[in-house]
């Protein structure tokens, strides 16, 4: 028997959406600010329970909305960020999609508080999708999000959380990526009333990294600044000698956009060449700059991906980028485990980078990234090996062999 076919609700068309949106609670805390930076937030502040579990809520002193928008934001395919298809070249917002607010608003008890005026506010709450209420409210201009029961109404999802500590690990990583591309907004961040992340706004880069993670890590890096054609790469590599195998961190960011790619952390560790010892992984942050038209950012749900029109390019550069920041440290020596274990150690014909002197500070003072509406996602781990052939923690490649630090037995 064939079924007869049937258009779906808009209520269960919402929750199938929120399949691919909202994974768990840090998905709609990335949404959420990422939502806020859209708005024009200047601070943000994220609070959580039980890992995001009982309670996120993500307030904001952006733009707000008045009440017709309010109650359009929920609405499925909404979106005061693109018009037309043509738009999405070059979108310089995170969002543009319209789905995070319905998604959410349709496994959750939901509920909105927004003024566009500081004078007259909305509150919207809504349960699994259906509207409950629209009152007046009071509030300063801009928008509070409550999300409570995250998947109450889909169990079979909310059986698939994890523990507190780890979904509330997994929150601070979605606020702490976004922290990182925005250093110009303050963000902080309470676990069941313990702050966890409190920083204030910046124009320094760096000085992101050192109130995010301290003077451990902020101590270790280096400065990247590089140029080729139309791309751009700044950032920050940690120092050879400070590399370990274990707990580095690896973000990538496009036009402000964090994203997933594992190759672009692979080309910028090719960068380090053979200075660092197989297995360990240096802390890499790199911002990625191009035009609009070089990348696709609409090939992902959640926005995780982008393709890019000469990946290849983009990853010779970027191990470039890096080779430069290094400076004599990676000049030196000799092509070894990451450079040729990825085919990529010969010399790239062209480049034109030059080699920064001088502190981070000095070098990185400002992040053009900062000053743009530009907005983004989350981040991203390597911890993959450079290729398949060795498992063992010291290897990296076939050609562990051949580098200054022998002993590794692959074949
Ligand atoms: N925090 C906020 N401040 C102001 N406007 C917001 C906020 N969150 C959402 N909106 C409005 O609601 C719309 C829908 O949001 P969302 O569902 O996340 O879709 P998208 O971000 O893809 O447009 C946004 O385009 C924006 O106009
Ligand atoms: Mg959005």
């Amino acid at each position: 028997m064939t079924a007869a076919i049937a258009v779906l609700a808009p209520q269960v068309a919402d929750q199938i959406a929120a399949g691919e949106v909202v994974e768990r609670p840090a998905s709609v805390v990335k949404e959420l600010i990422e939502n806020a930076l859209d708005a024009g937030a200047g601070a943000i502040r994220i609070e959580i329970e039980d890992g995001g579990k009982s309670l996120i809520r993500v307030s904001d002193d952006g733009a707000g909305m008045n009440r017709p928008d309010a109650e359009l934001a929920l609405a499925r395919h909404a979106t005061s960020k693109i018009r037309e298809a043509a738009d999405l070249i070059g979108v310089a917002t995170f969002g543009f999609r319209g789905e995070a607010l319905p998604a959410i608003a349709s496994v959750s008890r939901f509920e909105l508080e927004t003024s566009s005026d500081g004078d007259v506010a909305t509150r919207l709450r809504i349960t699994g999708g259906k509207r409950e209420s629209v009152d007046d409210a009071v509030r300063q201009r801009g928008t509070t999000v409550t999300v409570r029961g995250l998947f109450f109404n889909t169990p079979a999802r909310r059986k698939f959380l994890r523990a507190q500590a780890t979904e509330t690990r997994a929150a601070v990583e979605a606020v702490t990526v976004l922290a990182l591309t925005r250093p110009d907004v303050a963000f902080t961040l309470t676990s069941d009333d313990r702050p966890l992340i409190d920083v204030r706004p910046t124009t320094r880069p760096l000085d992101r990294v050192h109130a995010l993670w301290g003077r451990e890590l902020a101590d270790t890096l280096l400065p990247i600044a590089y140029r080729e054609g139309p791309l751009e790469v700044r950032g920050f590599a940690q120092r050879p000698a400070q590399a370990k195998p274990a707990g580095r961190k690896g973000y990538v960011f496009v036009r402000g956009r964090p994203i997933r790619d594992p190759f672009i952390l692979r080309a910028a560790e090719a960068g380090y060449r053979s200075t660092i010892a197989p297995g360990d992984r240096p802390s890499l942050i790199l911002f990625l700059e191009l035009p609009g038209d070089a990348v696709d950012v609409n090939v992902h749900p959640s926005k995780l991906e982008v393709r890019f029109r000469d990946k290849f390019f983009v990853e010779k550069v970027v191990e470039e980028a890096v080779r430069a920041a290094l400076g004599p440290l990676a000049a030196a020596a000799p092509l070894g485990v990451g450079g040729q274990g990825l085919g990529v150690g010969a010399s790239w014909p062209g480049l034109t980078g030059t080699m920064p002197t001088g502190s981070a500070q000095e070098l990185f003072p400002t992040d053009p990234l900062s000053s743009r509406p530009t907005p983004a996602s989350r981040s991203w781990i390597s911890t993959r090996r450079t290729n398949g052939c060795c498992t063992s923690k010291r290897c990296a490649s076939s050609r562990a062999t051949e580098g200054p630090r022998s002993g590794c037995s692959c074949r």
